[in-house]
């Protein structure tokens, strides 16, 4: 097994365990519709072959063909709302009843609407916002527009980010298990080593400023840099830097014209506690990047949100997507954002973040593979151990498929971090459930 495969964003299925999964799945018509999968989609190994056809969902739960619910702690972050809010799903009927598509140069309701809302909550002066119909999308319209407004092409990311899967966000994006093989990618993206997160030490402030540092020596010795890229807090392995580091880099950028350009897609829209993620770090970037629940879970919806003096694009375009300004994703948008507010989901991500964190160091005191808990808000992850010469990925991947077969899905993330993400509508009671699978597949698992 290569350090890719340990080390990517999400467990991979190259490492026969989905084969053995799916070898065990006795519904005839689930095989059926599984096989199909395989013969009509390229195969992706973080995706086709796929582990099980699903039927429904609703709230946290998802329903395969065979009538079995999983409770659903991945999502692909789209469920902030939980899967098929009833507010939303009526959102999205109303409008398609009324105007479903908007073509270029004319525009609606719904996303003027939208576009306002998102600029009337976003920090500083980021008040002009551009949307894409994914996440990938919005990354690249923000460098193209760092590009324009700096004059610099350059571009600082982190080793083992994520950005999305197209050559330019793979540019900026570090992790090689997208990268093996695609040969040269954007000229000017520099990786360099993400900032510590263990913000618990004494000299964790200390830490950070040299991290900053490290950041602006790069940035003199490159000197075509025009922005840095980077989410707030590596979110599917819950890594969240010191508050300091934020603050310094923000300075770094502003000493040397850098846009500093915020990653918030899977993290926007209240799973921190904040609608915008960076407001936990008391920091205002030049540029956030949202999407995933955006649309509700619903349709695929991500904007990028910028700094009002950026508006300066007149003669070159930065996004042109056919559904630049959908009416319906915008309708979904709308009512979600209505839900976190008037549901309180915000403040309730806190408080299921709490829970769910206080009772995996519960199962942590009983299970050795447990290993540190790290939580921010609604994201919660646990290290795995290893044992025995069993690396610690691969007791992490026999947890995760031990708590699917009991109907627990989540995703193994970096190798060997249970990331458990569940929407921000969970109930005490599901998170509950959820620890007594953890428990359960955790002893099958050691
Ligand atoms: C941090 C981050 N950035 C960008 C993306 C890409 O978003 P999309 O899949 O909507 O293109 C993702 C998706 O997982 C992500 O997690």
């Amino acid at each position: 097994m290569s350090t890719v495969i340990d080390r990517t964003e999400g467990d991979v299925n190259r490492s026969g365990r989905r084969d053995l999964w799916r070898s065990g799945i006795m519904d005839a018509e689930t095989r059926y519709w599984l096989e199909m999968d395989e013969q009509y989609f390229l195969h992706q190994p973080l995706s086709t072959p796929c582990l099980d056809v699903l039927a429904s969902s609703s709230g946290s739960r998802l329903k395969n063909l065979a009538g079995r619910s999983y409770l659903d702690f991945h999502g692909n972050n789209v469920h902030q709302a939980g899967h098929a809010h009833p507010a939303v799903i009526q959102a999205v009927r109303e409008q398609l009843d009324t105007l479903a598509f908007s073509p270029r140069r004319y525009t609606n309701r719904p996303a003027i609407l939208l576009a306002q809302q998102l600029a009337e909550r976003a920090p500083g002066r980021l008040r002009k916002v551009l949307f894409a119909p994914g996440g990938t999308l919005a990354i690249s319209m923000a460098l193209k527009l760092a590009r324009l407004a700096t004059g610099k092409h350059g571009t600082i990311s982190f080793r083992n980010s994520f950005h999305g899967a197209s050559l330019d966000a793979i540019s900026v994006g570090g992790e090689e298990h997208f990268r093996e093989g695609m040969g040269p990618l954007m000229h000017g993206a520099v990786l360099v080593t993400p900032p510590d997160h263990d913000s618990h030490t004494l000299d964790a402030p200390a830490v950070a400023r040299r991290a900053a540092k490290g950041i602006e020596d790069v940035i003199l010795a490159t000197g075509n840099i025009g922005a840095l890229v980077a989410e707030p807090f590596r979110y599917t392995t819950v890594q969240v830097p010191h508050p300091v580091f934020w603050r310094s880099v923000r300075e770094v950028c502003d000493r040397h014209g850098v846009l500093l350009i915020f990653d918030e897609i899977p993290v926007c829209l209240g799973r921190t506690g904040a609608f915008y993620a960076c407001e936990r770090f008391g920091v205002v970037p030049d540029i956030i990047c949202i999407g995933k629940g955006l649309g509700g879970g619903v349709m695929p919806l991500a904007a990028m949100i910028a700094r009002e003096d950026l508006d300066r694009s007149y003669t070159t375009s930065l996004g042109h997507f056919t559904h630049e300004k959908s009416p319906v994703a915008a309708a979904a948008a709308l009512a979600v954002i209505r839900v976190i507010e008037e549901e309180g989901l915000m403040e309730r991500a806190m408080e299921m973040g709490a829970l769910l964190a206080r009772g995996l160091e519960e199962l942590r005191s009983r299970h050795p593979a447990i290993g540190p808990v790290r939580s921010f808000g609604l994201a919660v992850g646990a290290e795995v151990n290893s044992h025995n010469g069993t690396p610690a990925w691969e007791i992490a991947e026999r947890v995760m498929y031990a708590s699917l077969e009991r109907g627990l899905s989540f995703k193994v993330s970096g190798g060997s971090v249970l990331s458990l993400m569940p929407p921000l509508t969970v109930s005490r009671d599901e998170i509950g459930q959820a620890l007594e699978i953890l428990n359960g597949a955790l002893t099958a698992a050691w």
